[in-house]
C-alpha cells in the first residue's frame, strides 16, 4: 500500500496520479432516494397485513418520520403509565407501494431505517426481510431479489410497541428517516468507511481511512480506491491512492488501509469544530463504481484520573446534560431543526455536551453537535438482561445486544463529537456475581471496533459496581448522583458524573402561599407542580446550585451529564396523573428556560449574569413579604424596589450561586444590579404586569426552508399595553395559518396539561405558548394570526424558499 505522505515528491506523485482519476461521479454511482414520502399507516393490528390482497387505500396517507403515540389522546389507563406519559402504543402498519426506481436495474438496493420504534417486521412483496426489536438504533435490509422490476412493489412494516416497555415517552412509528441506496454491484460496505487520527502534532496530522468494499458482483472485479481528503473551508487537500489495483472475487469483499496526512491541522473542539470530510471513490475499469463522503474531525481525547478530560491536550470541563430523544409536542418523530432548536438553547447556557440517554439517537444528533460544537456521550441500553420493565429491551438482550452495540459503533464512530461509548444506564445488573464478565464483553465489543474512545458505563451503585468488578474494564467510570462517590474513587478511576440533580421545577411556577400566621411560604410540591426556586428533587438527586459547586470543588472528575436538559414526555417524578411530563429539565417542553438555566448559565459560561426570580406580580400580597432570589457569577447584587435600594449582598462563590432578600410586594419594578470590582456590569429586572391587553409571536425564524421537514418555532406570549408578559394569563389561543405550511404541534410547557398537541389552538401557561410550523414543499409565504377572547390578535409573517440541492 502506498499512502500520501507530506513529502515534496510524495504530493506530486499523487497530484498527478489524482489529476488522471475520475472527479465527478458518474451517472452509475450509488443513487439514494428519500423513501420519507407517501406511506398508508394502520393503527392497531391487521392479519397477514404484509399480504399483496390487503386493501390499504383506506389507512391514512402520510409522510415519514411519524409518531402514532403523540396524536394521544392522553390516557390514564394507558398500558406505558406515567412512564410512557400516558400515550399508547400498541400495534400499527405501515405499507408503501412503489414501482422498481428506474435506477435499479442491474444493481443493488438497499433500504435503511435510522429507527423505528419498536420491535419491527419488514415484509417486501410478502418476502420476510427481517426482525429489528430495538427501536433505537439503524438498520437495513438488501431488497435486490424481493424488488419486481416491471410491477408495483409493497413493503410492509408491522410495529409492536407492548407497553410497558420504556421508562420514558419512546414514541411509536417509523419515526426516523427511511432511504434507498441503488449500489452498483462493486460498492462500499455499508457503514464502510472507519476514519481515525493516530497522530496529531500542530504540524501535520496523520487520518487513516479504513474502507470496506464489496463486490456483490458475479465476477471478480479489478479495482482501485483513492480517497480525498476535503478542508474546513471545503478546498480539496490531499488524494490518496492505493495501487496497485485490487482483484476482489465474486462474493468478496476487501479492507482498504490508507493514510493520509494532512498539514497544519485545523482541530475540531467544542469552541472550534472544524470539520474535514472524505470522499471515498472505487473505480472499476476508470469508472466511478461508488463513492461515499463522511465527514471526520482532527482532534485527541485523554480521560485523567487528576485532571478530568483533555481534548486536544488541554483541559476541558464536560458542561453536559442528559436528554431524552421527544421534542415536546412533536414526539419522537425526528425533526432536525427540532434538534438543533434543543441544541442552540442550551449552547446559550454554556451546556457542551450531550448525553444521549439512554439509547443511540438519530444520527442527525451527531451531525449536529459535530457542526455545533457539542461532545457525546453515545448511550447504547437502558438495561441489559435483568430487565427494568417488563416488555423492555432485557427480552431481546442475549441475541441481540452485541449486534446492536455494533450498530451504534459502526453507525457513529467517525463523528468527532462523541467522547465517549456507554453500554448502558444504571444497569441492574451492576453489583451482581457476573458483573465482571458482561461488562467486559460489551467494553471488548467497543474496543473490539472503535479502541480511540473509552467505554463508561453510568452507575448509580458505585459502590457494588466497584466491588463486583462491573468497574473494572471500564475507561471511566461514570456515576450517577453519589457525590460522595467522587472523592470515594479519585484516583482508582477515571471519573465522570454522568447523571447529576435530578433537580424538580415547572417553569414560572413558584408556589408561593400565606400561611396561617400571615406569612408568605414558598411550597416546595403542589397541586401537581413544582416551585422554581432551586429548591426540590428527588432523595437521589440535588439542586442545580448543590451539584454545580460539587462540581467546581472536584476538578479530578470530568465533568457532569445534567438529568436533563430538557423536560420529556413521561416519567413526571414526583407525580402521577395527572402529570405527564417530567419536571427535570432545565428547560421546559415547549423550550422556555426555567430559573435554573440561569444558575448553569452563570457557571458554564464567560459572561457576566445576574438574574432575578419570582415574576413580580403577585396581586393579594401586597406588603407580605416575597423571597427573591438573584442569580449571578458577579461580586455582589444591590436590589432596587421602584428605585429605592434595598441593601447590597456579596458572594461567595465557593458556597452560593445565589443571593436572597425578603421584599414587601409592592406593584412596581424590581431591579438588580450587579457589580463586579466595584463596578456596576450588568442588571436584571422584573415589572408587575398589568391587565392582559394582547397577543404577541415571536417567530424563532421568519425564513425557513420549502423542503417539507423544516419548522419555525413561534412562541405565543400574553402581554399588556407595555409588552410585559402577564404571569396568570391561561387564555386559550387560536391559531390561524395560510400559506404552503402546517401546524406542526403546539405546547406550553404545562407538564399536567391534557389538550391535544396535535391542534391549531392551546391555552397559554403562565403567559407562553408555543406553536411549532412544518414547512409545504412550495416556497411562499406564510401568515400565521393568533386570536383569544378579550385579546388583540397578533400576526407573524413567515416565508420559506427553495431548499438547496442536497450534497452527498
Ligand atoms: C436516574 C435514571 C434516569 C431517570 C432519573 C430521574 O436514576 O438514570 O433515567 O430516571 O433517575 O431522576
Amino acid at each position: 500500500m502506498i499512502s500520501a505522505r507530506p513529502t515534496a515528491s510524495g504530493c506530486m506523485a499523487l497530484f498527478l496520479v489524482a489529476c488522471c482519476l475520475p472527479t465527478t461521479a458518474a451517472a452509475s454511482d450509488r443513487t439514494i432516494i428519500n423513501f420519507d414520502r407517501d406511506w398508508r399507516f394502520h393503527l392497531g393490528n391487521i392479519e397477514k397485513g404484509q399480504d399483496a390482497d390487503i386493501d390499504d387505500t383506506s389507512w391514512r396517507q402520510l409522510d415519514v418520520p411519524h409518531d402514532w403515540s403523540i396524536e394521544g389522546p392522553f390516557d390514564p389507563h394507558s398500558p406505558g403509565g406515567e412512564g410512557g406519559g400516558y400515550l399508547n402504543g400498541g400495534i400499527g402498519w405501515y405499507r408503501k407501494t412503489f414501482p422498481t426506481p428506474p435506477e435499479a436495474k442491474d444493481r443493488h438496493v438497499w433500504i435503511e431505517f435510522d429507527g423505528v420504534y419498536m420491535d419491527s417486521d419488514i415484509w417486501l412483496n410478502g418476502k420476510h426481510l427481517g426482525r429489528h426489536p430495538y427501536g433505537y438504533t439503524s438498520f437495513h435490509y438488501d431488497l435486490t431479489d424481493a424488488l419486481k422490476p416491471q410491477c408495483q412493489n409493497i413493503l410492509a412494516v408491522r410495529i409492536n410497541v407492548a407497553q410497558y416497555c420504556s421508562r420514558w415517552y419512546s414514541g411509536a412509528g417509523i419515526f426516523r428517516h427511511v432511504r434507498l441506496q441503488v449500489l452498483n454491484p462493486v460498492h462500499l460496505a455499508h457503514w464502510g468507511t472507519y476514519i481515525t487520527t493516530p497522530t496529531i502534532t500542530p504540524d501535520a496530522a496523520e487520518v487513516k481511512i479504513a474502507t470496506r468494499v464489496e463486490n456483490q458482483g458475479a465476477a471478480a472485479v479489478e479495482m482501485l480506491l483513492w480517497t480525498e481528503i476535503i478542508g474546513p473551508d471545503g478546498k480539496v487537500l490531499r488524494a490518496s491512492v492505493e495501487p496497485p489495483k485490487r482483484v476482489v472475487a465474486a462474493g468478496g469483499e476487501t479492507t482498504f488501509v490508507q493514510t493520509v496526512s494532512v498539514g497544519q491541522p485545523k482541530l475540531w473542539s467544542p469552541d472550534s469544530p472544524h470539520l474535514y470530510s472524505a470522499t471515498s471513490h472505487v473505480t472499476v475499469a476508470g469508472e466511478t463504481a461508488d463513492f461515499v463522503t463522511t465527514n471526520f474531525g482532527i482532534r485527541s481525547i485523554e480521560f485523567t484520573k487528576d485532571r478530568g478530560m483533555l481534548i486536544n491536550g488541554r483541559h476541558l470541563p464536560i458542561n453536559g446534560v442528559c436528554n431524552h430523544h421527544d421534542l415536546g409536542c412533536i414526539g419522537s418523530a425526528v425533526h432536525a431543526r427540532g434538534i438543533q432548536r434543543q441544541l442552540e438553547i442550551l449552547k446559550g447556557m454554556g451546556c457542551n455536551a450531550i448525553r444521549t440517554s439512554h439509547n443511540p439517537p438519530d444520527p442527525a444528533l451527531l451531525s449536529l453537535c459535530d457542526a455545533m460544537g457539542f461532545l457525546v456521550m453515545d448511550e447504547a441500553f437502558d438495561e441489559w438482561k435483568s430487565g427494568k420493565t417488563p416488555r423492555g429491551y432485557g427480552r431481546f438482550f442475549d441475541e441481540w445486544s452485541e449486534r446492536d452495540l455494533v450498530s451504534m459503533l459502526h453507525r457513529d464512530r467517525n463523528h468527532p463529537c462523541i467522547v465517549l461509548w456507554s453500554i448502558g444506564n444504571e444497569i441492574n445488573e451492576q453489583g451482581e456475581k457476573n458483573a465482571y464478565a458482561m461488562s467486559k464483553r460489551l467494553c471488548d465489543i467497543c474496543q473490539r471496533e472503535d479502541p480511540t474512545r473509552p467505554t463508561v458505563s453510568a452507575c448509580n451503585e458505585p459502590g457494588p459496581a466497584d466491588h463486583s468488578g462491573f468497574a473494572k474494564p471500564l475507561g471511566v467510570f461514570g456515576i450517577n448522583y453519589n457525590i460522595g462517590a467522587y472523592r470515594q474513587f479519585k484516583g482508582k478511576y477515571n471519573l465522570v458524573a454522568s447523571e447529576t440533580s435530578s433537580a424538580l421545577s415547572t417553569r414560572d411556577e413558584y408556589g408561593l402561599k400565606v400561611d396561617k400566621n400571615g406569612k408568605v411560604q414558598i411550597q416546595r410540591q403542589f397541586d401537581h407542580q413544582v416551585t422554581s426556586y432551586d429548591l426540590a428533587g428527588p432523595e437521589w438527586g440535588n439542586t442545580a446550585e448543590t451539584g454545580l459547586l460539587a462540581m467546581k470543588h472536584s476538578p479530578w472528575v470530568a465533568g457532569e451529564f445534567v438529568w436533563t436538559g430538557f423536560d420529556y414526555l413521561g416519567e413526571p417524578t414526583p407525580y402521577r396523573w395527572p402529570s405527564r411530563s417530567s419536571y427535570f429539565g432545565i428547560v421546559d417542553l415547549a423550550g422556555f428556560p426555567k430559573d435554573r438555566y440561569y444558575f448553569y448559565r452563570s457557571v458554564w459560561r464567560p459572561e457576566l449574569l445576574v438574574h432575578l426570580l419570582p415574576h413580580w406580580t403577585w396581586p393579594g400580597l401586597e406588603g407580605k413579604e416575597i423571597p427573591v432570589w438573584a442569580v449571578t457569577n458577579c461580586d455582589s447584587v444591590e436590589l432596587f424596589l421602584n428605585g429605592k435600594s434595598l441593601g447590597e449582598k456579596k458572594l461567595d462563590r465557593d458556597k452560593s450561586l445565589h443571593v436572597a432578600w425578603s421584599v414587601p410586594y409592592a406593584v412596581g419594578t424590581l431591579r438588580a444590579v450587579a457589580k463586579k470590582d466595584g463596578k456596576e456590569v450588568v442588571r436584571d429586572e422584573v415589572r408587575t404586569a398589568g391587565k392582559p391587553k394582547r397577543l404577541l409571536l415571536r417567530p424563532d425564524r421568519e425564513k425557513f426552508l420549502a423542503d417539507g421537514e423544516d419548522l419555525s418555532f413561534v412562541e405565543a406570549y400574553v402581554v399588556d399595553d407595555q409588552g410585559t408578559v402577564c404571569p396568570g394569563a391561561s387564555n386559550l389561543v387560536h391559531f390561524h395559518l395560510s400559506g404552503p405550511a402546517t401546524i406542526a404541534g403546539v405546547d406550553n410547557g404545562d407538564p399536567i396539561n391534557h389538550e391535544s398537541f396535535k391542534a391549531d389552538k392551546h391555552t397559554v401557561f403562565h403567559g407562553k405558548g408555543l406553536v411549532v410550523i412544518h414547512s409545504g414543499r412550495t416556497p411562499g409565504k406564510i401568515v400565521l394570526q393568533a386570536e383569544a377572547d378579550g385579546l388583540e390578535t397578533a400576526e407573524a409573517s413567515l416565508e420559506t424558499a427553495e431548499p438547496p440541492k442536497a450534497a452527498r
